[in-house]
């Protein structure tokens, strides 16, 4: 009996259990506190400061099963995804680790074992291929003589283009961080092959699957040219679970073992289409998976970083859907399913599987909205490119109107083997980004990539200091690290000590400048970059080069406003404890200089009542003056005190403990107001459900209260003016409105129901016999369709066997509906009226046996074609 994937999953810890490690869980998709990387893309990544001896390892031996995502950064799979039998966007990926304790004999050792031993996998020996890195003769020596793999078995992996270490048996997590040679065992997918064992691996390629990447992990990436030894020496290994139950099931596709084969069921379920072997079925059953970790994981789709990736994956799982003939909202009704087969590992899911499921169906009724229409034009823009290239501007469009993401559109043009004109649409996209007033803020797309030597740091003084005397230790220019930046250039400046806030914990990055006596260095934005602060901007006067000195001061006016935001954040935080309970747990903020945005967790809806009273217990605050302490203690103290923290968090042993009295105590290494007064007055501005269970609040402090308030006042003003009522009695004078609208709307429709009843009176006494057919075929003026559709409702039951063609004008328009009884349809339909008609006024429309409407008439060709068609339907009754 094949093992299951779950079987799978439990006998690899419990393997590693035997030999003495012990079982983590799996990290967050989002890496915590780490720049440098978009997804959690390894097991290693939650590793990542234990491998570089920054952290204490929680155990010598480790072992996990890591949820990953490959899309977007290093290491991108996306566009493969379901056009092979292997890549995906999300998978599990089985590790073990140990942290300067066994290395390249145990670690191979533990692999093989594991493979094939009768007891665990029973992969037979002659299946396996090993791949080992040029330089690395201990990994070569131990597979050869302690395992005996024969020499032609073991192939030597060497550097590409002549750089070292970029290699496929070189492994590194990013562009920076723990890296080093690694050994790859393949499995042999070639069927009956056990026998010709003597085969060279250049004939092979096709058919050797990686399973198992086995990474020494030695060195430490600073950047393109730099590397470094580590001390300690450790080991990180990484086996697809997707993967090695392909080879234990015996199926050749990841996609045809039993928990994809599960997913792909529940998906058939919705479509005509019956091959499952559909790509579109296995993107679909991809997709789904990223998308509910992500979500589970806390990302929101949005227009920006990780949030778009997600609105990227969901929105090529529509498309994908809409191939296979889906008509329905039918993505987020397969989170059931997902549950149902990773359940019995990530009970996670579960948990979130309402947020998981709203949050998918409003963004596939937002998308859907477009998605027929934007595909529709491209196909029409396909068909009608010549070179085999679809222009630039054109990818454009779709993604500015129709909101389809490049790789969506790229998909659709793989399928007609059509390529992407890319550098139009970059230029295209850079283009609208200068028009858009929002142009500066381009520095939040700089490269994640940059990380500077990990031994860089940058002290910062910003919580005392608003202006420090510092020195320039590097410069990067468009990601290159250069000694000098000159006037107009735009790049990023390190220093070696600071007063800027980098954006962290909600807070936004300080702006400012950095300047002496020669040069003005404007700061738009500041952000972390590992252990050092990146001050973001333009030169605008002189030059700036490495050591020089300069004073780094921050626009204090900008930060001061932060500082009543963030004080301001954590008054509301303790504000909803105290008022809804203990239960209220933060999910996200953001504190900038205009206002504060605080996600949090509750179930039920919070009344307006409920909003006043928290806003009035704040602004008791606010009057009362409070001094906001800041002081470090150690973790075990803050949580004496109780200290609120944030997240799935690991803090340092020494924490920031911000307090206002012993109403709010939270860990925070953000910047605050000096007292509680200086926030003037705190005024909530929006209240909103953003998922299920996830409640948004918006708020703002200090003098943009005034402004929200004058606002407030001449808007209130305005509608008096509208209503030319005093402020007093505006409520008063609108409910009178109101009732007005009422009774008007009352008045319309008895109106309108005599003026019908008299023109039925009057239409009826035109009616035609034909046999024992009654026809009626007129010209009205000046009716809607829907007064047109009352009085042939009202009309009918005179028509127990009868037609009925209205042409109507108005204004400028003409349109014409039609009905005809059912006991007639069989002779002459409703439908075929309107077509008859339409065909000879070149008009547009559609409908059914008994009513159909049309509409854009040609006027000029009216009067031949009314003569038309009554000739035309006497002739079929006569003929019935
Ligand atoms: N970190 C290694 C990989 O992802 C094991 O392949």
């Amino acid at each position: 009996m094949n093992k299951t994937t779950n079987e799978i999953r439990s006998n690899f810890l419990n393997f590693f259990k035997k030999k003495g490690h012990i079982v983590l869980p799996s990290s967050s998709l989002v890496p915590h506190n780490d720049n440098t990387l978009l997804f959690t893309n390894a097991g290693m990544n939650q590793f990542k400061d234990i491998f570089l001896n920054e952290k204490k390892r929680p155990h010598p031996r480790v072992t996990t099963v890591q949820r990953c995502l490959r899309t977007g950064g290093k290491h991108n799979d996306i566009e493969n995804v379901g056009y092979t039998t292997r890549h995906h966007t999300f998978f599990e990926m089985l590790g073990n680790f140990s942290f300067n304790d066994y290395f390249k004999k145990e670690a191979i050792m533990y692999a093989w074992e594991l493979l094939t031993s009768p007891i665990w996998f029973n992969i037979p020996k002659k299946k396996l291929w090993i791949s080992v890195y040029k330089d690395d003769k201990e990994s070569y020596e131990i597979w050869n003589k302690i395992i005996e793999i024969p020499p032609d078995r073991i192939i030597i992996i060497g550097d590409k283009d002549n750089i070292q270490y970029n290699s496929d048996n070189f492994w590194q997590m990013g562009d920076t961080g723990p890296c080093g040679p690694c050994t790859e065992i393949f499995y042999d997918c070639e069927q009956n092959t056990l026998n010709h064992h003597l085969d060279t691996f250049e004939k092979k390629q096709d058919y050797l699957l990686e399973i198992w990447n086995i990474v020494f992990i030695e060195f430490n990436r600073i950047s393109d040219t730099k590397i470094i030894p580590l001390s300690a020496k450790s080991i990180d290994t990484g086996m697809g679970l997707e993967r090695i139950a392909s080879v234990l099931q015996n199926v050749l596709s990841n996609y045809k073992i039993d928990i994809f084969q599960e997913l792909i069921k529940s998906i058939s379920y919705f479509s005509p289409i019956k091959d499952l072997n559909h790509p579109s079925f296995k993107i679909i059953a991809d997709h789904i998976r990223s998308c509910a970790y992500l979500i589970s994981d806390n990302i929101i789709p949005s227009n920006e970083h990780r949030g778009y990736v997600l609105r990227r994956i969901i929105r090529r799982a529509l498309r994908h859907g809409h191939k296979i003939g889906i008509k329905e909202i039918f993505f987020y009704k397969l989170i059931p399913s997902v549950i149902k087969i990773m359940e019995p590992f990530h009970n996670k899911l579960n948990c979130n599987k309402e947020k998981i499921e709203n949050i998918l169906k409003i963004e596939e009724i937002q998308f859907t909205k477009t998605l027929d229409k934007g595909l529709k034009l491209l196909k029409k823009e396909i068909q009608k490119t010549k070179n085999g290239i679809l222009n630039g501007d054109i990818a454009f469009y779709l993604y500015d109107t129709f909101g389809f993401p490049i790789d969506l559109t790229a998909d659709v043009c793989y399928e007609h083997k059509i390529k992407i004109n890319y550098q139009e649409y970059n230029q295209e996209k850079e283009k609208q980004k200068k028009k858009s007033s929002l142009s500066n803020k381009f520095y939040k797309n700089y490269n994640e990539a940059i990380i500077l030597n990990n031994n860089d740091t940058c002290y910062f003084q910003g919580y005392q200091k608003y202006k420090t005397h510092a020195v320039i230790k590097t410069i990067f220019i468009q990601n290159k690290e250069v000694k000098k930046i000159e006037k107009n250039q735009i790049g990023i400046i390190f220093l070696n000590q600071t007063s800027f806030y980098a954006e962290s914990g909600g807070q936004i990055g300080d702006i400012g400048k950095l300047y002496n006596t020669e040069s003005y260095f404007k700061v738009e934005d500041t952000k972390k970059y590992g252990n050092t602060i990146g001050h973001i901007g333009k030169l605008i006067i002189g030059k700036m080069t490495i050591n020089d000195h300069i004073y780094s001061k921050i626009d204090t006016v900008h930060r001061n406003n932060i500082q009543l935001n963030h004080t301001a954040t954590h008054l509301l935080h303790a504000a909803l404890r105290c008022n809804l309970g203990d239960n209220v747990a933060q999910k996200g903020s953001l504190v900038t200089d205009k206002y504060l945005r605080f996600d949090f967790s509750y179930p039920k809806h919070i009344n307006l009542s409920q909003l006043q009273k928290i806003e009035k217990i704040i602004n008791l605050k606010i009057q009362n003056n409070i001094l906001i302490t800041s002081q470090e203690i150690s973790l075990k103290e803050a949580k004496k005190r109780k200290a609120i923290s944030l997240f799935e968090y690991s803090y340092k042993p020494i924490v920031r403990v911000i307090s206002i009295n012993d109403f709010s105590i939270e860990l925070c290494g953000g910047t605050h107001a000096t007292r509680t007064g200086d926030l003037g007055y705190f005024k909530i501005i929006s209240y909103s459900s953003i998922a299920s269970g996830i409640k948004r609040i918006e708020a703002i402090t200090g003098e943009s209260t005034i402004d929200y308030l004058h606002k407030i006042d001449h808007d209130i003003q305005d509608i008096s003016l509208i209503l030319k009522s005093n402020n007093s009695n505006i409520k008063e004078n609108i409910n009178k409105l109101i009732i007005q609208i009422y009774s008007l709307e009352k008045q319309v429709k008895q109106l309108q129901d005599k003026t019908n009843k008299y023109q039925i009176k009057k239409l009826i006494e035109k009616i035609e016999h034909i046999q024992d057919v009654k026809i009626l075929i007129e010209i009205l003026y000046e009716n809607h369709l829907k007064t047109l559709r009352t009085i042939i409702n009202q009309l009918k039951n005179k028509f127990e066997k009868g037609i009925i063609l209205f042409i109507n004008k108005k204004d400028k328009n003409i349109t014409a509906i039609s009905y005809v009884s059912k006991n007639l349809i069989n002779c002459i339909t409703a439908k075929k009226i309107i077509q008859e008609l339409l065909q000879k006024t070149h008009g547009k429309g559609g409908g059914n046996n008994e009513m159909a409407e049309g509409g854009g008439i040609n006027i000029q060709k009216l009067p031949l074609a009314l003569q038309h068609i009554k000739l035309w339907i006497h002739k079929k009754i006569l003929n019935q």
